[in-house]
């Protein structure tokens, strides 16, 4: 069997991992040929492949970033009349030229949509979920998040220290998208004071509230964890929004660090090698058997796969019920709610 292989949407660390993990999963179990796919699904409507052997598939475990480029195009998005290519067209074309047997597309929520229209088309489609933001439907976790998780851990342990040293507020501001989950776990992980998420609506008021009984209990410095999907006003950053009105409402000095595309950066966490290892080879036995149409999913520590059908255009947030979320406001985490 031939197989082709794409990377596309937003990168993350652990991408070359699960590239490998199909590529030899493929190649030495199963004898199959894997073609890799540059730009995401830019290069099938380009034609732009590489063969994926054994040399190219060396030493790229522990790379950052993904071997094949990716993008954020998206066939199936409307384009202006004039120029209207049929992409989903040429992309048939070129599977069908390529003489591939499946495709598969390793992306996030949007990348799983597309999958699953080419799969509509008649593509034999496997999914796999990567993204720091975790918020893929279908799975427990997806690979990326780990690696992000102890980016900004890491990052929020060292602004203790000179949190400390000046007696000021530091306002973080993480990833996550529309979803809250990496500012939940990094605030958690590094002793965030303040943690607010898109999931739960939150007052500034009693953020305020919150940090100014904590100065007045000598509470020397605060860490405040802010997901840059909450609510702000119009092209305002969340750390910017909400350290300006801390400053404003306390009095008490607040700086701010966004943490940006550090998170997406550098080698993967050994448990995301882990983790996008086992979709990739996972994904090889879903083609062998010819269960296309599917996308690989972690449930609890057990590797399956959901339909393509059932993740498309969901998100899956934080709940707000989540236990998590409960032991940390028990442990007087303030999440900027009116019982704060
Ligand atoms: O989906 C991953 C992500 O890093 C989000 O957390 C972030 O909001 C977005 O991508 C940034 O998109 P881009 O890489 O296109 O700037």
């Amino acid at each position: 069997m031939r197989i082709g292989i794409l990377t596309a949407g937003g990168d993350c660390p652990g991408i070359n991992a699960a590239i490998r993990g199909v590529g030899k999963t493929a190649i030495l179990e199963y004898g199959m040929e894997v073609i890799g796919i540059s730009s995401g699904f830019l290069g099938l409507i380009n034609e732009e492949y590489i063969k994926l052997d054994e040399n190219v598939l060396s030493g790229i475990l522990t790379l950052g970033g993904t071997i094949l480029g990716t993008s954020r195009e998206n066939p199936f998005k409307k384009g202006s009349a004039f120029n209207a290519i049929d992409k989903p067209k040429l992309i048939r074309k070129h599977y069908s030229e390529l003489g591939l047997d499946a495709l598969v597309c390793i992306g996030g929520n949007g990348t799983q949509r597309t999958a699953t229209q080419l799969s509509e088309e008649g593509l034999n489609v496997i999914g796999i979920p990567k993204t720091i933001d975790n918020d893929v439907w279908g799975t427990d976790v997806s690979f990326g998040f780990d690696s992000a998780l102890g980016i900004a851990s890491e990052a929020i342990d060292r602004l203790h220290s000179t949190a400390n040293s000046h007696k000021r507020i530091m306002v973080i501001e993480v990833m996550g998208h529309h979803a809250g989950w990496l500012a939940l776990y990094s605030g958690v992980a590094s002793g965030g004071d303040v943690i607010l998420i898109p999931e739960i609506e939150f007052d500034i008021d009693m953020v305020a509230r919150c940090l100014k009984k904590r100065a007045i209990s000598k509470k020397p410095y605060s860490i405040v964890v802010v997901a840059e999907g909450i609510p702000t006003p119009k092209g305002e950053t969340a750390a910017s929004y909400v350290s300006n009105n801390i400053q404003e409402m306390t009095g008490l000095e607040t700086r701010e660090t966004i943490l940006g595309y550090t998170q997406r950066g550098g080698s993967p966490s050994p448990m995301d090698r882990i983790l996008a290892t086992r979709f990739g080879a996972f994904a090889v036995e879903l083609i062998a058997r010819k269960n296309f149409g599917q996308m690989v999913s972690l449930k609890g520590d057990t590797v399956t796969s959901v339909p393509l059908p059932e993740v498309g255009g969901k998100l899956r947030l934080v709940p707000v019920d989540f236990p998590l979320v409960d032991k940390a406001r028990r442990m007087g985490v303030c999440f900027g709610e009116k019982s704060c």
